[in-house]
């Protein structure tokens, strides 16, 4: 089809060749949104397993069982990466299917480490670097029964790090780009804070029979804070002296700008708010080496304290900030004294500023709105507060409208519009001085959007769930990308 490749770079033409030779692109995916595959080859239940399969969980009632069936498909599906130009894919694995009872004595799955093993040597026959997340959401439902996950740090830690050095062990030998948590925040907000996401657990009794709001969202935090950092201290001793590569941990991070930039209150709430959602983990890591001074203001003592060789172990325990981002929102101060449960640091997050100014069109996710410029502001703070090199590794949009795989559909001009604004944000930002290595579009193919189910369409690639076969369509924003990542990384 003509309409593949008939891009205009022309209008970037002061972008051209602006990232690194060896910047690394291509699609990011999480093990429970795209295997399918469930309950075969001896995988153990997740605790999504379990939470899709409670009635009213999902929005459209669907469980990931089948997903996308990358599981059986992963073949094609590195074949039709390959068809995109990409140079490098983010996935995860799933603990369940590697020691499917999770626990440190628990036997490990040979059929799981088969499946990822092929994986691994297909991406790599085909010249696409893999970026392996340990963890992404999907804890082993064992572990929740057993000692209510990471709630139980003494007990959770052991398990986590045999998890890992398992993974270390058998694929660290051809996989130089570890991340160990995917946005411990989010998993710690909705699953603990909201309830919304597994484990489900939250202080609304309407929507959750157990849980504290105010209080387990902070240790779940803390936990992934410190985990992660064995983890890396065991790769970093263990492994990397012979494997030689890199390991990290994503957060997640959307843009806080003030509602009236006249107001100081408001400019206050916008650096506090960022505060609350990104330095929460990121100044442990790669700051002060504490939890932000406001988190502990507000929170006091409901904000766990790291022991001095917590603290020790967690600064420096990244080797690069790993960035997933969506969107920006206006923040207004509050006046009134914090609620119990709040965790965004006391403030309102609006759509429009205080001049009626929008965030930016609207997508088919109710949060989630176009807005280059806060992303251009957001990679320059990040970089201006920790100075460490940044891995994008989540970024995109759903559409209003895509139900099947139409010629309009697939034509997804709404999409092609976000990843350019973004895209040319990133290549400023770079052009700036920011250190910038990789990006990773979220997502691959359409895929299952943890509560959401089936309707979030992320993908640049379409999928009808309808069909057995899962059958994958490509949507131009697939070319986009690749003749775009052509114009921006440099050749020589
Ligand atoms: C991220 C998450 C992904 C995906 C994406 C779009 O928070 O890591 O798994 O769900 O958001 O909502």
């Amino acid at each position: 089809m003509t309409w593949k490749h008939n891009f205009d770079t022309s209008p970037d033409v002061e972008l051209q060749g602006a990232l690194r030779k060896d910047f690394h692109w291509g699609y990011a995916t999480a093990a429970a949104q795209i295997e399918g595959a469930w309950n075969h080859d001896g995988k153990g239940p997740s605790i999504w397993d379990k939470f899709c399969h409670t009635p009213g969980k999902v929005k459209d009632d669907s469980t990931n069982e089948d997903a996308t069936r990358a599981y059986d498909l992963y073949k094609e599906d590195v074949a039709l990466m390959k068809s995109y130009g990409v140079t490098a894919y983010r996935f995860s694995l799933a603990w369940s299917r590697i020691v499917p009872l999770g626990g440190a004595e628990d036997p490990v799955n040979e059929p799981g480490i088969d499946y990822y093993n092929r994986l691994i040597n297909e991406l790599l026959a085909n010249s696409i670097t893999p970026f392996v997340t340990l963890f992404h959401w999907d804890t082993p439902q064992t572990l929740e029964d057993r000692y209510g996950g990471m709630l139980n740090q003494e007990r959770y830690a052991p398990d986590f790090l045999r998890y890992a050095r398992v993974c270390f062990d058998r694929f660290g030998d051809r996989v130089k780009h570890w991340i160990t948590y995917n946005e411990p925040g989010v998993y710690t907000l909705a699953g603990y804070a909201g309830g919304m996401h597994a484990p489900g657990r939250s202080s609304f009794r309407d929507r959750n029979e157990e849980g504290d709001s105010s209080t387990e969202p902070f240790i779940v935090a803390h936990t992934e804070l410190v985990t992660h950092a064995q983890a890396v201290k065991l790769y970093r001793e263990e492994f990397k002296p012979s494997q030689k590569g890199v390991i990290g941990i994503t957060l997640h991070g959307n843009y806080s700008d003030p509602w009236d930039v006249n107001d100081p209150a408001d400019v206050a709430a916008a650096e506090r708010a960022r505060q609350f959602e990104i330095a929460w983990f990121a100044d442990p890591i790669y700051g002060t080496g504490d939890y932000p001074a406001c988190m502990r203001d507000q929170l006091g003592d409901r904000l766990p304290r790291f022991t001095a060789e917590e603290k020790s172990l967690v600064h420096g325990s990244s080797d690069f900030y790993g960035m997933n981002t969506y969107t920006t929102f206006f923040v207004k101060h509050r006046t009134e004294e914090p609620d119990i449960n709040d965790h965004k640091g006391n403030v309102e997050k609006l759509d429009t500023n205080s001049e009626g100014k929008s965030r930016g069109p609207e997508s088919d996710t109710y949060w989630l709105r176009t807005a280059p410029e806060g992303f251009g502001k957001l990679l320059r703070w990040v970089w201006n507060r920790y100075h460490v090199p940044i891995y994008m590794t989540e970024n995109g949009t759903t559409a209003k409208g895509e139900v099947a795989p139409t010629d309009d559909v697939l034509n997804d001009t709404f999409r092609i519009e976000f990843f350019q604004g973004y895209l040319r944000e990133l290549a400023r930002a770079v052009q700036d001085g920011v250190d910038i290595r990789s990006y990773f579009g979220w997502t691959f193919t359409d895929n299952w959007e943890w509560a959401a189910g089936y309707t979030d369409r992320f993908g640049v690639t379409f999928v009808d769930f309808e069909s057995e076969e899962k059958t994958r369509y490509p949507k131009r924003s697939a070319y986009f990308l690749q003749d775009y990542f052509q114009h921006l990384i440099a050749r020589e």
